[in-house]
């Protein structure tokens, strides 16, 4: 592996943000190229034979700027398309693990929450996760139709959007969920909202710093550490229009 190049993360949108900055505080000294393909986002309302077909476009687009590793930052396409990516490129890809397993180990009331997108709970993916971890434990499910929308449009803190939270998570409060897991890398930009409307005695899990560490332990394995400082750019590129991407990027990375 050329250490000295960047490492690619790709989402349907502005989502896989959340685990960029988790990459970035994992992995300083490493340099990023993010696509975001919000001209075709959400992924969530499209077949998977579709989601397949641009999870390989963001991959090629990655593979021209030059990067060692991908990071499929979003759960819906990993759900989808990662076992065919890692057939057809010849490059590491590291994608979305739903944080299942840590939920279901810290769960006392033994019934745990995951919203998420409907492809996402389609997926053998998500479904293998639940069936290896969840031994006697209830997972109740719940689809964030029309949350990746709110995020993409720059309402992630709106009143409309603490509605349709609040629509989705109380069914899951008055189940009596104590851990609510995070299925979608739009999803970290509700938190605040979230915690507006859930009891603090449910646990939220984002598993954007397991994948960070997951990365950190890719590029181990093939001696892809970058040597020295970071000496490259971050890169950021959208397919629709980047004022959302833009803005977010600022109030993240300032
Ligand atoms: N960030 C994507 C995910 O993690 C959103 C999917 C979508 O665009 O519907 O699933």
């Amino acid at each position: 592996m050329n250490s000295n190049l960047h490492i690619g993360v790709f989402d349907s949108g502005v989502g896989g943000l959340s685990v960029l900055k988790a990459l970035r505080e994992e992995l300083p000294d490493e340099s990023f190229i993010y696509l975001a393909d919000s001209a075709n986002a959400p992924y969530g309302r499209r077949t998977p034979d579709q989601i397949l077909a641009l999870s390989m476009k963001n991959t090629e687009f990655l593979l021209e700027k030059n990067v060692k590793v991908v990071v499929v930052a979003c759960n819906t396409a990993t759900g989808i398309a990662i076992n065919y990516l890692r057939k057809a490129f010849p490059l590491p890809f590291i994608g979305m693990e739903p944080a299942v397993k840590p939920a279901a180990a810290g769960s006392l009331t033994k019934r745990i929450g995951v919203l998420a997108t409907s492809r996402t709970f389609e997926a053998d993916h998500f479904n293998q996760t639940v069936s290896q971890y969840t031994d006697g434990i209830e997972v109740i499910v719940k689809v964030g139709e029309g949350l990746v929308e709110l995020v993409e449009q720059g309402l992630a803190d709106s009143p409309k959007t603490e509605r349709l939270l609040a629509h989705y998570l109380n069914p899951l409060i008055e189940a009596g969920i104590d851990q609510l897991v995070l299925g979608c890398t739009h999803y970290p930009f509700l938190i605040p909202l979230i915690q507006k409307i859930i009891p603090e005695n449910i646990t939220i899990h984002d598993p954007a710093p397991a994948v960070a560490r997951q990365t950190r332990r890719i590029l181990e394995q093939n001696d892809g550490f970058v040597i020295g400082p970071k000496n490259l750019e971050d890169n950021f590129y959208s397919t629709g229009d980047r004022t959302i991407l833009d803005s977010m990027i600022n109030t993240i990375y300032g």
